[in-house]
């Protein structure tokens, strides 16, 4: 029986568009390769960090393409983060930067949330008591892991309580255009104007993780003190992938690309949906994202999910326990994160029939 993975969060290899990918690699060597061969600036490709700088209308010295945006984040704690301090954090969040953040001696506080994202009362106490936080990390929009989207009265909220703490907000946004329904609630970087909110993006969910472009959107002095930390550490990043990336948008093959990574997308989603609505038990609940990758399910009355992990694993099926995604794994003992973007349709059907009876056994097993 082959295993069936919830637990990627990364792309179906039918939404990478190899062959045109390597058009653009091919194309964007031979009419700009001795720029692309060469070192060069710190803060990425000219003609990207240029086409981003229009799509969020500030000068290009503002934004930084790191090798993934992850490795931007890296950056980022590096200059902000010094052991003791504190950042504020969803809880649950994206277990990388946690691990990053525990690797920096940082004090991460983790704020509650609930179906439409953090609340801003938790936000507002955790500003009102203790030292003054490096920053707020948030992914607002289709959470990992949650799926869920921080509503816009919110992030208006969030927001106001930045600007009257002159706290700094890291919005990481890798998911916002994978969006298959719905409105788009505006960008807390939008709705700030760019001031006190830093923006993250990255191209790994809409063209490809394995090109490694992510870029960031940061206040000008800030922006200058990461391309610093960029020279230091690596000179310049790998212009390559950054100019076929380029290229890829120049030919005009972004939107419809990501039109049909949408769509794959909205299948997945779909299934993932319909099965659990069919066969979790009754006290079981999940998120509905309108877009991004991932659903999380909370099982109040089931196992731990430290038990039922192995037995989903023999039963093949996995996912990530919800304890990876709080601070030193307090919390979402009884939730788990299942990524759909990786796995068919079929799969997913298949997977959630394999994982759903472990739950309703659990159940009959500690009620006998
Ligand atoms: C919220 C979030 N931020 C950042 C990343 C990393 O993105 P990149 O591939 O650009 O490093 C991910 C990847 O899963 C993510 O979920």
């Amino acid at each position: 029986m082959a295993p069936i993975s919830f637990a990627r969060g990364v792309p179906t290899p039918e939404a990478l568009a190899v062959d045109e990918l390597a058009d653009c690699a091919r194309a964007a060597l031979e009419r700009d390769g001795t720029r692309i061969l060469l070192y060069g600036p710190g803060g990425g490709y000219g003609p990207l960090r240029e086409w981003i700088a229009a799509r969020h209308g500030v000068e290009p010295s503002r934004v930084v393409v790191t090798s993934g945006s992850l490795q931007g984040f890296v950056f980022l704690c590096e200059q902000l983060v010094s052991p003791g301090m504190r950042v504020l954090v969803e809880a649950p969040t994206y277990d990388r930067p946690l691990k990053i953040l525990a690797r920096l001696g940082a004090e991460i506080v983790g704020l509650p949330m609930d179906d439409e994202g953090l609340l801003p009362d938790a936000l507002e106490a955790a500003l009102a008591s203790g030292d003054k936080p490096a920053f707020l990390y948030t992914i607002a929009t289709f959470q990992n892991p949650s799926g869920r989207t921080l509503s816009e009265e919110r992030r208006r909220r969030v927001v106001e309580l930045a600007l009257e703490h002159d706290l700094l907000v890291l919005e990481d946004d890798p998911y916002g255009l994978c969006r298959y329904e719905g409105t788009p609630p505006p960008t807390l970087f939008e709705l700030d104007g760019g001031e006190r909110v830093a923006y993250a993006s990255s191209f790994s969910k809409t063209i490809a993780p394995g090109v490694r472009v992510g870029y960031f959107v940061l206040p000008p002095a800030l922006a200058a003190e990461i391309e610093a930390i960029a020279v230091s550490t690596y000179i310049s990043p790998p212009y390559l992938s950054q100019a076929t990336v380029h290229e890829f948008i120049a030919r005009g093959r972004f939107e419809p690309n990501l039109e049909r990574v949408n769509g794959l997308l909205r299948a997945r989603r779909d299934a993932m949906l319909e099965a659990l609505e069919a066969s979790l038990p009754e006290d079981a609940t999940f998120s509905r994202p309108e877009g991004g990758y991932f659903v999380w399910v909370d099982t109040p009355s089931g196992p731990s999910t430290d038990e039922l992990l192995p037995l989903a694993e023999e039963a093949g099926v996995t996912f990530v326990k919800g304890t990876d995604f709080f601070a030193k794994g307090a919390g979402g003992e009884r939730s788990m994160r299942l990524a759909f973007s990786f796995v068919s349709p079929a799969e997913i059907v298949e997977g959630v029939s394999r994982l759903a009876p472990l739950l309703h056994g659990a159940r009959a097993t500690t009620s006998v």
